[in-house]
């Protein structure tokens, strides 16, 4: 224990005991709880928070509100961001967390013993490596990866050093959720052969000031040489004015994964759930476009992912100009089986029909903390099995987005309303004919704008590799910037 906490714990212990002697039974009881949360509040896990300017407060507000948990430090490598923070921790914790600017001298910290990372994706491995190398346990940000071969490394890092490591699809967690997919797997839908994952979320354009000036600087309060970590050393072409440099880096290829990667990396890990799939698929392809602007951003705002399992078929969609629903869900899924389907339209849970449409269950509940909590029970327990989102988990879903960006990538540049074979799934051919006038509605020109044909791409899910595709294997991985080398130890 340490001293300031053994002073706190016996000042507490003592106050507590008062109190009871004064006030009767209630008392009593309500001061054995305390006594009991002090007992463990004396040996509470310290975390860092990395990266703290959007979703890394969240992680704060986790770790505050878990009785297991102090957050003794906040890393940042913009420091004009971490005001709320700090802030946010003293009032709560009732002294300021210490600041770091650079992970390293955090992961190598011999007083913290988790690392919660909520910064851009493509720091995510090299941060949980990193910090599970150095006997850290790890909460990382979904998509855990940045690319395939990065999520195999966490794993097998994980399992070697026997670090827990939480991926951060929170609908994992939810009894809604997992009631759901529980009702899935039963077989009460019949034998399940589609999923469906959808993510129709509004993105607007992010500008096109890169486009039409060039380089633009990074904030002066922003360390950008740790900005970029692994990857190349490039100025932002995009805005950088009002914290857009922040978010706004998800759809360019060095940092982000689209919104596949971004958003619909959650439904992408519930329709494989559903499935009840725990490798790659066989195949998989993928077609799209950036369409309805032009502007600075790199990635697809509208893409169909077909993946095949064999006799089960996963079919993923994105649209980022406005939409209309798909059976009552813009950012959920569909699981269709022999006799019914299930619809999930949010984290916390959905509805069963039978086969003519009728409700036959309805499941709901869950919340944000839950996946806090259930991540630091298994720190307690050192079982990677009691995580509900296990770093295998998380590498597989986030794989998923990755296997089908490497399609739309490697894809064929033509009008996206050129005729296509799109294999024998009528469900991949309403897909495909209801994005072109998802489109139209949008005012998109089917039959001039240019899109990408993604080929399809066979995979050894062995392996995690493409069969007899070069240029594809080299995008399971990438180059390392010269001191953020991620080692790959497979
Ligand atoms: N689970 C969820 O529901 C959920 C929701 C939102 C975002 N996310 C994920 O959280 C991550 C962060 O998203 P965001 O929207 O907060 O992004 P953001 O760009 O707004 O914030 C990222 C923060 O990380 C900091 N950062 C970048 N590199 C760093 C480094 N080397 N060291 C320390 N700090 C660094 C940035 O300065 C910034 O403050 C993403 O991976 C995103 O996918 C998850």
């Amino acid at each position: 224990m340490r001293l300031f906490e053994r002073r706190e714990f016996l000042q507490r212990s003592a106050l507590l005991a008062g109190a009871a002697a004064v006030l009767g039974g209630e008392a009593t009881s309500m001061a054995s709880a305390a006594v009991s949360r002090t007992v463990s509040r004396a040996d509470k896990l310290r975390v860092a928070v990395v990266g703290v300017r959007g979703r890394g407060m969240s992680h704060v507000f986790g770790f505050l509100k878990n009785p297991e948990t102090d957050v003794t430090v906040i890393c940042d490598c913009d420091e004009g961001v971490i005001s709320n923070a700090m802030r946010t921790v003293e009032k709560a914790q009732g002294k300021p967390p210490r600041f770091e600017k650079d992970i390293r001298r955090v992961v190598v910290d011999k007083d913290i013993d988790i690392v919660a990372i909520a910064t851009p994706n493509h720091w995510h491995a090299l941060m949980a490596v990193w910090a599970m190398e150095n006997g850290k346990d790890v909460y990382v940000e979904k998509p855990a990866s940045h690319n395939v071969r990065e999520g195999a490394i966490m794993t097998a890092v994980a399992r070697r050093t026997g670090r827990i490591c939480q991926v951060g699809t929170q609908s994992r967690s939810n009894p809604g959720m997992r009631e759901a997919i529980a009702y899935v797997h039963s077989g009460k839908i019949g034998k399940v052969e589609l999923a469906i994952g959808l993510c129709y979320k509004l993105r607007p354009s992010i500008g096109d000031v890169g486009r039409r000036e060039g380089e633009q600087k990074p904030p002066p309060t922003m360390d950008y040489d740790l900005w970029c970590g692994p990857a190349p050393y490039k100025l932002p072409r995009r805005n950088t004015k009002n914290g857009t440099v922040h978010y706004d880096w998800h759809w360019f290829w060095d940092y982000g994964n689209g919104d596949l990667g971004n958003q619909g990396v959650h439904e992408m890990d519930k329709a494989r759930w559903g499935l009840n799939q725990s490798t790659l698929p066989r195949s998989v392809f993928s077609l799209g476009g950036r369409f309805g602007y032009i502007d600075d951003g790199e990635t697809a705002n509208t893409q169909l992912c077909v993946f095949d399992y064999g006799p089960q078929l996963l079919v993923f969609e994105v649209r980022g100009l406005p939409t209309k629903d798909y059976k009552g869900a813009k950012v959920g899924n569909i699981w269709v089986g022999t006799e019914g389907y299930v619809v999930c339209p949010n984290y916390s849970g959905g509805v069963a029909y039978d086969k003519d449409g009728k409700v036959v269950a309805k499941f709901t509940g869950g919340n944000d903390q839950l996946h806090f909590d259930n991540f630091i029970r298994a720190v307690r327990s050192r079982k990677a099995g009691d995580l509900t989102a296990d770093i295998h988990e998380g590498h597989l879903s986030a794989a998923l987005c990755h296997l089908a960006n490497i399609s739309y990538r490697l894809g064929e540049e033509a009008p996206i309303g050129s005729p296509r074979s799109l294999g024998n799934h009528k469900i991949v051919q309403e897909f495909a004919a209801a994005m072109l006038e998802h489109l139209k509605e949008n005012k998109v020109d089917v039959t001039k704008t240019v899109g990408r044909f993604g080929p399809l791409l066979t995979i050894d899910p062995k392996t995690e590799r493409f069969i007899g595709n070069d240029a594809a294997n080299t995008m399971l991985f990438r180059e390392y910037r010269k001191g953020f080398e991620l080692k790959d130890v497979l």
